[in-house]
């Protein structure tokens, strides 16, 4: 099976998680969108959904998907969303597609976050993926001394401007021993909108597509 073919089995998988007549938020990326196609063969059933990108909305429009915004939505049953790299802490590194905050105010809302993966994406330690750190623009160069105090190398993501306006720095050469407590050190930067690290709101469960079928760790 290829690649694709996993995240695919892992997207569709997630349909067993959406609950009839809720809201439903959506993650960004390939995985994702194959879970969006899904949702599309039960749109029927779900009151409405919360994206988290423009390119997810579009996709779900696409689709006849209602797309709703955060702020008339008390409550989101479930979010389902693809990672970078994921432990079986079930901490994440997200933002590879550059849309970390979103995704991650979306899942703070969620009830229970879904991770939809292929089995390359399970790590013993994270950062070997480069963090996504979303960065106010006149801040870029005083966040990135900050990084290089904390033993990263920042590189910023070139002709790239996140949904929110700002600019992306990838940060390389972490090894993450202390997930959450280097997520909110690195929120504390000013300048800082957010970091890829999802670890003080971690996933609740991984559905892993794997060439022996799709496997959930939690
Ligand atoms: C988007 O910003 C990311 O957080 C994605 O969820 C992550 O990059 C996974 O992407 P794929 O599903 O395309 O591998």
């Amino acid at each position: 099976m290829t690649q694709d073919e996993l995240k695919k089995a892992a997207g569709w998988a997630a349909l067993e998680y959406v609950e009839s007549g809720t809201i439903v938020g959506v993650g960004t990326g390939s995985t994702a969108n194959h879970f969006i196609d899904a949702l599309a063969s039960i749109k029927g059933r779900i009151e409405g959904t919360v994206a988290s990108s423009v390119a997810s909305a579009d996709r779900l429009k696409a689709h006849g998907i209602p797309v709703l915004d955060l702020n008339s939505v008390d409550e989101l049953s479930v979010y389902v969303d693809g990672a970078d790299e994921i432990t079986r802490h079930m901490h994440m590194i997200k933002g590879g597609g550059g849309a970390l905050t979103r995704e991650k105010i979306v899942a703070a809302v969620a009830r229970k976050f879904v991770c939809v993966a292929d089995e390359t994406k399970l790590v013993d330690v994270l950062g070997a993926f480069p963090l996504p750190v979303e960065v106010i623009p006149m801040a870029r160069s005083y966040v990135a001394r900050e990084l290089v105090k904390l033993g990263g190398e920042p590189v910023l993501r070139e002709g790239f401007t996140t949904d929110n306006g700002n600019v992306i720095l990838d940060v390389h050469g972490l090894r993450i021993m202390e997930p959450v407590k280097l997520e909110e050190t690195l929120n504390m930067i000013t300048g800082v909108v957010t970091n890829g690290i999802f670890a003080c709101r971690a996933a609740d469960l991984l559905l892993m597509g794997t060439k022996d079928g799709v496997k959930r760790l939690d």
